[in-house]
């Protein structure tokens, strides 16, 4: 098979490409290893920047959202019984869009036939091939049966587990890593949210968070030393410890709920550069990792896609090889502002086991000036709500 564009990963980057460029009359195929009711299993993050929900306007496919998401004008940091609000809309002139990305993924998934984007799912043993060259190929299994995509170029959407960023020799790469001593112990609940606004707290037990996908559903979290096991946290301790950490005003508001998913997930910052090489992209979590403070994660999958989308257009179509040797210094700009949030707000808001009182007053103090400063809560804001693409 032939194809102009083989995008490995069916998860938001990759369909969320595979559609910008069929937009445009440019042939891909997205080759997935799982399927697609395992993709939506995935519970994630849902905090949308404006990119995100640009492009899928762009594509139409925003309709959904726009119903059923919820514009935020703020979100808040709570440290003790202190609550800091930071109005986002004030201080930047822009909201973000509380809808899950397995909402969002779902939209993209949907639409796929009906607008003749090819995906392939159950694909086994994807293999890249000749990405040095102007052949480059990608190989797999389906259905038993060993299969070839041609391609002019390949995009690595297969995060961070995925083979793309595999595919790029070890000299011709350079990885930055920060693997955080802790995890995120997260519960999915049928109950109304504890307040119409995320909530990062910092208390003396440590992190939690208060988040939500409706005016019916919940999503919260506790940080956990990586040796916690999911199966020593019942639901009634993950609900008692919430309502420790959020605080008293949170926690007279929280109400509880069976669990209809939870789980623990390790945190990192993770940088691969660079993100392309010969004719392999990569986009998403196949080419970087944000610790999910902050919500970066799929906003910064997004604007790779921006970026990502308009190279391979302007040379598939347009003859501007150049924009494909410009991406991954364009992509990598905007990714390190993003760790740096996701990274600086994670040493806010949690209690680190190498620290000490020093530490804990540098927080604090932190935490005194972003109350005090408008100019503080402002640079907070425009990261929150998503710098320019
Ligand atoms: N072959 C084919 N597909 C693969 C392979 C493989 N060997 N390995 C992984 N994949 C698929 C995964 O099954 C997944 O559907 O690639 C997809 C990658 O999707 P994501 O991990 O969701 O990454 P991305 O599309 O970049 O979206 C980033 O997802 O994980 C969250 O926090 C992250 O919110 C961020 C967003
Ligand atoms: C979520 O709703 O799952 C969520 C929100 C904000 C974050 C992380 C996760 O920073």
């Amino acid at each position: 098979m032939k194809t102009e564009v083989a995008i490995i990963g069916a998860g938001p980057a990759g369909l969320l490409l595979g559609h910008l460029l069929r937009a445009e009359g440019i042939d891909c195929v997205v080759i997935e290893r799982q399927t697609g009711d395992h993709v939506l299993s995935r519970i994630r993050a849902g905090v949308l920047e404006s990119i995100t929900v640009e492009l899928m306007a762009r594509l139409g496919l925003d309709a959904r959202m726009r119903a059923e998401g919820l514009v935020h004008g703020g979100f808040n940091l709570a440290d003790g019984e202190r609550l800091i609000r930071i109005d986002v809309a004030e201080l930047t002139g822009q909201t973000v869009l509380v809808y899950g990305q397995t909402e969002l993924t779902r939209d993209l998934m949907d639409a796929a036939g009906p607008r003749g984007l090819e995906v392939v799912y159950g694909a086994d043993d994807v293999a890249l091939h000749a990405i040095d060259s102007d052949a480059p190929y990608v190989t797999y299994t389906c259905k038993g049966r060993a299969r070839r995509i041609d391609a002019a170029i390949v995009v690595g959407c297969d995060g961070f587990h995925g083979p793309s960023r595999r595919a790029i020799p070890a000299s011709a790469g350079r990885v930055f890593e920060r693997v955080y001593p802790f995890g995120w112990l997260g519960i999915l609940a049928d109950v109304p949210p504890c307040n119409h606004e995320l909530i990062y707290a910092n208390h003396e037990r440590g992190f939690a968070l208060a988040s939500m996908r409706s005016p019916t559903r919940s999503r919260y979290y506790i940080d956990v030393p990586l040796t916690e096991r999911i199966e020593d946290w019942d639901d009634d301790r993950i609900w008692d410890e919430l309502a420790v950490r959020l605080g008293p005003d949170a926690a007279a508001h929280i109400t509880r709920g069976p669990a209809l998913e939870k789980s623990i997930a390790p945190l990192r910052s993770f940088v691969f550069e660079p993100m392309r090489h010969g004719n392999l992209l990569l986009c998403g979590d196949a080419a970087h990792i944000v610790p999910p403070t902050g919500a970066k994660g799929l906003n910064l999958a997004a604007s790779d896609i921006h970026y990502a989308s308009a190279a391979l257009i302007g040379w598939l179509r347009h003859g501007d090889r150049d924009a494909i040797a410009a991406y991954s210094d364009k992509a990598l700009a905007r990714v390190w502002k993003s760790e740096r949030f996701s990274w600086s707000l994670t040493r806010l808001m949690h209690r680190f086991p190498e620290d000490g009182a020093f530490e804990r007053r540098m927080q604090v103090a932190e935490l005194d000036y972003i109350a005090s400063s408008e100019a503080a809560q402002r640079a907070i804001a425009e990261n929150y709500v998503g710098l320019p693409v």
